[in-house]
């Protein structure tokens, strides 16, 4: 019987489908993530982790769990553990793509809308009893219909993003690695350079993966050549924006708003000068949270574990392990 530690409670049948498989399940029970020692010596114990975007696992965890066989990360993203590290210590990686992309981009542009029509400033204002009477020049904001939306990153949520703004009759601009031609056809979304798009557009929404090549990836420099009044979208990681510089873009009034669903660190402690802003919409990293859609992830990361544990490839990985481990 392999053991399978899992960092949190999780929606769906995880636990069930872990269990049939004939696996020994134990699940950490705080509504915090584990601590990192807590964390170390659970894995130490281990077969197989059922891991969140929270549990950060490092070279020395891996050298010190040589019975853990698979990391199944419940997110698409995969920035807490390195596949590459991983692999080298014969540890498969997976994640969770292809369920998501949907639910991520409704709450792309939910914050996104919230940001450019005051949605969550007016209810915070109307809650404290600030709905005086019909007011011609109360909470105005800008028009997203026929904007233009800037999209960094065009992969499965950059393009979910995408098909939801042709409803808003927008012009689409995309600037990513690869250019998409059938894209380009299909969604009229035009390929940009990055200094076109973050010049041309009024909502510049970022949905790449966090790594070497995108960490700060917006910052003072970027800030400086967006449109004057433009609005920031972040449902990717808080570290592909250098904070400080969007904080001193607010300030100075270099961009318009900024609509953030991940920050660095996170949680963003309340005093943080991000929070002094009316045009700031701060959400706590929900944007998979709808249930169907958690539940499918989490099932998923089960999945992945058990084909792992059965000595299979597994049906979502990052990487590739130079040697599988035999586990305990
Ligand atoms: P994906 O399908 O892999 O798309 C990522 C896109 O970014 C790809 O199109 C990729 O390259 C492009 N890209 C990579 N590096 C780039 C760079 N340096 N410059 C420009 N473009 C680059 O991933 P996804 O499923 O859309 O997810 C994207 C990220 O969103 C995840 O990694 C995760 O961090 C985040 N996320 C957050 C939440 C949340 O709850 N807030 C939920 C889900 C995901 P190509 O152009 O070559 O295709
Ligand atoms: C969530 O942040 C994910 O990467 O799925």
């Amino acid at each position: 019987m392999a053991s399978v530690f899992v960092t949190r409670q999780t929606p769906g049948k995880a636990l069930e489908l872990l269990q049939q498989a004939g696996h020994e399940t134990r699940v950490w029970p705080g509504e915090l993530p584990p601590p990192p020692d807590d964390l170390a010596r659970e894995l130490r114990e281990a077969d197989a982790a059922l891991t969140m975007v929270t549990d950060r696992i490092d070279e020395d965890m891996l050298i010190a769990t040589p019975g853990l066989r698979i990391i199944a990360n419940m997110a698409v993203g995969y920035d807490n553990v390195s596949p590459e590290i991983a692999a080298k210590h014969g540890v498969w990686l997976t994640n969770t793509p292809g369920v998501l992309a949907e639910t991520t981009a409704d709450f792309s542009w939910s914050i996104m809308l919230s940001a450019a029509r005051n949605v969550a400033l007016s209810d915070r204002d109307t809650r404290n009893g600030g709905w005086k009477t019909w007011s011609p020049t109360g909470f105005l904001g800008v028009d997203i219909y026929r904007a233009t939306l800037g999209i960094i990153g065009l992969g499965e949520i950059g393009e979910a993003v995408a098909r939801r703004a042709r409803g808003f009759d927008m012009r689409i601009l995309y600037a990513s690695r690869t250019r998409k031609p059938a894209l380009e056809e299909r969604l009229g979304v035009e390929w940009a350079s990055m200094e076109d798009l973050l010049a041309q557009s009024d909502f510049v929404s970022l949905h790449v993966p966090l790594n070497d090549q995108t960490r700060h990836l917006m910052g003072s420099r970027k800030f400086a050549m967006m449109k004057p009044g433009a609005i920031l979208v972040n449902t990717a990681r808080g570290q592909v924006v250098d904070q400080d510089a969007l904080v001193h873009a607010l300030k100075n009034g270099t961009i318009g708003g900024a609509a953030l669903d991940v920050t660095d660190p996170e949680p963003l402690p309340v005093e943080h000068p991000l929070f002094s802003f009316p045009q700031v919409v701060i959400t706590p990293h929900i944007a998979s949270a709808s249930l169907a859609t958690r539940s499918r992830m989490a099932d998923m990361a089960a999945e992945n574990i058990i084909a792992a544990l059965a000595g299979r490839e597994p049906p979502n990985p990052v990487n590739r392990p130079e040697a599988p481990r035999a586990g305990h």
